[in-house]
């Protein structure tokens, strides 16, 4: 088994501060990268900022700036949310940085010596806002791109080509694979893009000035989608003296999982796979592109200006609560919603009804029963302690597929047995009749699958989760996957602590 993991994000564009949309894939990248340092796996989690490109000078001239010190500023707001938000990553990559723009630069000459980029001349629709170059299938009538309404430009400059054209077959042969999910995302690429006369792509400019300027010929400035790309190979030091971290997490022994928005595909499963292949590198084993989360029924989205900042329902409720609702209410392979209705919906009935109360009425009545600490027994056989046991595999199952929505869904549903098990099992009958001993076993019961559930949702529930894990007598950080099954000893337990209090 591969017990190495390389997880990255997009990297944004700082053209605008961050929104809820972002918030999601980053949240997500963390949380699998979280579970997978649970599982023993060294792991390097990589997102940043893509801060070159004609979109970029646009906005900075827009604002009186000189670029860099435009997005400086706007860097700055995205690495203060990705700390308040809990966001552990290991490297946060700018495309201005000066090992990566050293990088890209041997790249490109690399590509060009391999006579895999050539000089020639392109002419096209292109859309400034995605920085897209547009097939006649992405334009209404009146050429404004369907994905973000924006009108596209005329584009007719002397370019380097890239010759994608070569790679078809090889395309096709990556596509037979399970490398891109979901489904219809292959359907979609091969249709489009792949069976249908795959061209060349344009990968310099000479109109604007703001990118990285190539090795051999200074009036050119290298494609935003080229330069962006490069990231997650530069970042680990590809084209640099120093590639330990490239060796290491860019090998055939490595689990590299790439998350990224759906409407940047095209660039991920095409662009990308080429020029890896062309520099002799291997493809991720899994690009996951996830679904939008709409407003109305348009996609959130900085150019359109309907989003939703996450730092205000940081502040408002909490960057566990955030991070639940991401990784819950979203599953990756649909579009989906966020209104503060639906959150606050979630968070009532998940956290505060199932979890919270589940874990107040245990702890106070180990208290109020046995003074805070229950005398050990051998619980093993219990049913609910088997449901439990299984539910430990099945949420790793759905982990290790980067499902992450269900394998919730699975932990909260053992919290919802465990009510029910109170309901039917009266502990508070039990202990007026003096049944002491089945008073014993049920709460044993209850108090072992308190752990189990929380340690499950520790990859999300970060802040919250040594609270939980204390307010059952034991210390959060001595558990761990290889442990979780053990008959714990447990402390007495003293405080109250209130978790998840409903949101009124
Ligand atoms: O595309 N729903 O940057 P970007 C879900 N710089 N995810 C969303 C979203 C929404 N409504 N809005 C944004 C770029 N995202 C390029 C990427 S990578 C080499 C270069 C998330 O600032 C989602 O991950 O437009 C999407 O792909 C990404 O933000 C786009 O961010
Ligand atoms: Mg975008």
């Amino acid at each position: 088994m591969k017990k190495t993991f390389y997880v990255t994000t997009p990297i944004y564009y700082p053209s605008g501060n961050l929104h809820i949309g972002h918030a999601y894939t980053t949240t997500l990248a963390d949380v699998v990268a979280r579970y997978k340092k649970e599982s023993g796996y060294k792991v390097f989690f990589l997102t940043g900022s893509d801060e070159h490109g004609q979109k970029i000078e646009q906005k900075a001239k827009e604002n009186n700036l000189p670029p860099k010190k435009y997005v400086d500023q706007i860097v700055k707001n995205f690495i203060d949310l990705w700390k308040i938000l809990d966001i552990d990553y290991d490297r946060f990559i700018r495309t201005t940085d000066e090992d990566h723009i050293f990088a890209v630069k041997e790249i490109f000459t690399d590509l060009l010596e391999k006579d895999l980029i050539y000089p020639s001349t392109y002419k096209g629709k292109y859309c400034i806002s995605c920085e897209e170059f547009l097939t006649v299938e992405q334009m209404d009538e009146t050429f404004h791109h369907t994905i973000c309404g924006k009108e596209a430009i005329d584009f007719e400059e002397e370019t380097y080509m890239l010759r994608v054209s070569k790679f078809q077959k090889y395309l096709q042969e990556l596509f037979e694979t399970n490398f891109l999910e979901p489904e219809p995302r292959k359907k979609e690429m091969l249709n489009n893009f792949i069976n249908n006369d795959l061209e060349d792509l344009s990968v310099t400019r000479v109109s604007f000035n703001w990118g990285i300027q190539i090795n051999e010929n200074p009036k050119h400035v290298i494609y935003v989608w080229l330069d962006a790309l490069s990231n997650y190979i530069t970042a680990l030091g590809f084209k640099s003296k120093n590639d330990d971290l490239l060796k290491k997490f860019w090998s055939k022994d490595t689990e590299i999982l790439q998350i990224i928005g759906k409407e940047i595909t095209r660039f991920h499963s095409i662009y990308w796979p080429v020029m890896l292949h062309s520099l002799g590198l291997k493809t991720p084993d899994k690009l996951l592109s996830h679904g939008w989360i709409l407003s109305g029924d348009k996609k959130m989205s900085k150019s359109i200006g309907n989003v939703l900042d996450p730092i205000e329902i940081i502040k408002k409720y909490s960057s566990d609560a955030l991070r639940f609702y991401i990784i819950n209410n979203l599953p990756t392979d649909k579009d989906g919603s966020f209104t503060d209705e639906l959150f606050v919906e979630s968070f009532n009935n998940n956290l505060a009804n199932n979890l919270g109360n589940l874990i107040s009425r245990v702890s106070n009545m180990i208290i109020k029963y046995f003074d805070g600490q229950l005398p050990k027994i051998d619980i093993s056989k219990h049913w609910l302690i088997k449901k439990g046991f299984e539910t430990i595999e099945e949420y790793k199952k759905l982990m290790d597929v980067y499902n992450m929505s269900e394998a919730t869904q699975v932990v909260l549903r053992l919290g919802q047995e465990c009510n029910k098990f109170i309901e039917d099992s009266k502990p508070w009958a039990l202990e007026k009749e003096g049944k002491t001993d089945e008073l014993l076993e049920v709460l044993s019961v209850l108090q072992k699958n308190i752990i189990i559930i929380s340690y499950l949702l520790k990859p999300i529930l970060v802040k919250t989760y040594p609270g939980m894990i204390e307010q059952m007598g034991l210390k959060p950080e001595l558990i761990n996957f290889n442990n979780i099954k053990d008959n714990f000893d447990y402390d007495k337990i003293i405080n109250k602590l209130v978790l998840f209090e409903r949101i009124k």
